[in-house]
């Protein structure tokens, strides 16, 4: 078994030798841009990991895994485009250093490119491999579409959120988990546990990038603190305040949403403050780590060796102290 940072470093190599074609420079700049910007490569390496968990090679697991990562990386691309963000992993989104056109077409290049990575995959288990892929690809377009939609939506609860996240974000993950154990020939009770274990974990992960959005710091997130708030995003933080912010409060949260004559910055500032005097940072601390822990839950109802569970464990804990 591998550990976490062994795997990265074995996948980033991957990464650095893949080479897509030149021309034209406005359609393959970006994606080698974009795939050699970074990342923490979580989901390739959850993949791995899963394989390796159930007795299988990392190497079978590998072209699985760059599917799932240029996937993933197709998505932000996207992403960038409909939340408007100007930063990502400290560097100029494709659709501000490129345009907007070059984003569209680099990033549909790129979902692609990923299932051209998903035919090299020796093993009689593509099908299987193919039918998890399709599945959480269609479904992360679904949770991108009620992220946008919630944006204008002031009916949102808590419950559409916990839908539309686990749709934008933990089904990548958990279906990088059920690859893996699928390449790596895990049981299917096993493989549907690793699953709930990534469903989880996925909730909670992005429950914290929400918290980051709010409460991190540029620097080391990559990412422009405030844009949440600045999009109306319905985010497990607005939601929460909504449902607790009694009065003036209320009304001044309310009326911030709607307001486009105060500046941006200001906007940032006033629900900051308000979020400050709610408690929200608690209290979006314990929403993560009741995730967590459900997670875990799965995670040791795994029917093998509890040694092999190590890994995933060690690595889901780094998770929930990130910072990037
Ligand atoms: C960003 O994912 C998108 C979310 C689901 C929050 P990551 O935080 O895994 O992004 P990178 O790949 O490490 O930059
Ligand atoms: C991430 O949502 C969902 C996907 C990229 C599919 P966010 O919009 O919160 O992701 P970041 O914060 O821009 O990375
Ligand atoms: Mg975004
Ligand atoms: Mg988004
Ligand atoms: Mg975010």
């Amino acid at each position: 078994m591998h550990s976490f940072e062994e795997l990265q470093e074995i996948f980033n190599n991957e990464i650095d030798r893949y080479s897509p074609a030149v021309e034209p420079e406005n359609l393959q700049k970006p994606v080698v841009y974009t795939l050699g910007m970074g990342g923490k490569r979580i989901r390739p390496v959850l993949l791995l990991m899963a394989a390796e968990t159930f007795g299988g090679k990392y190497q079978d697991a590998i072209p699985a895994a760059m599917a799932i990562e240029i996937f993933h990386n197709s998505t932000l691309i996207h992403d960038d485009i409909m939340d408007e963000a100007e930063l990502r992993r400290n560097q100029t989104t494709v659709h501000k250093q490129w345009n907007l056109n070059s984003a569209i077409l680099s990033g549909d290049l790129m979902i692609i490119k990923a299932y051209e990575q998903l035919n090299q995959l020796n093993s009689n288990k593509i099908n299987q491999v193919l039918t998890v892929f399709n599945k959480i690809a269609a479904e992360v377009c679904e949770g991108q579409q009620f992220d946008l939609d919630f944006e204008t939506d002031d009916e949102v609860s808590l419950s559409d959120y916990k839908k539309m996240i686990r749709l934008k974000t933990s089904v990548l993950l958990a279906g990088s988990l059920k690859i893996g154990a699928i390449v790596g020939g895990a049981d299917t009770d096993n493989a549907k546990k690793l699953y709930c274990f990534g469903e989880n974990l996925g909730l909670a992960f992005q429950l914290q990038d929400d918290y980051l959005d709010a409460f991190g710091n540029t620097k080391s997130f990559g990412k422009k603190i405030g844009g949440d708030i600045a999009a109306n995003k319905k985010t497990f933080l607005l939601l929460k305040a909504l449902e607790l912010a009694k009065g003036a409060y209320h009304d001044e949260l309310t009326s911030l949403l709607g307001n486009n004559s105060i500046s941006e910055s200001e906007k940032i500032e006033s629900v900051l403050a308000i979020y400050e005097k709610l408690g929200i940072k608690s209290l979006t601390e314990d929403e993560m780590k009741k995730h967590f822990e459900k997670a875990i839950e799965y995670l040791e109802e795994i029917d093998i060796d509890e040694k092999y569970k190590d890994g995933l464990y060690e690595l889901s804990k780094k998770l929930m102290g990130r910072q990037t």
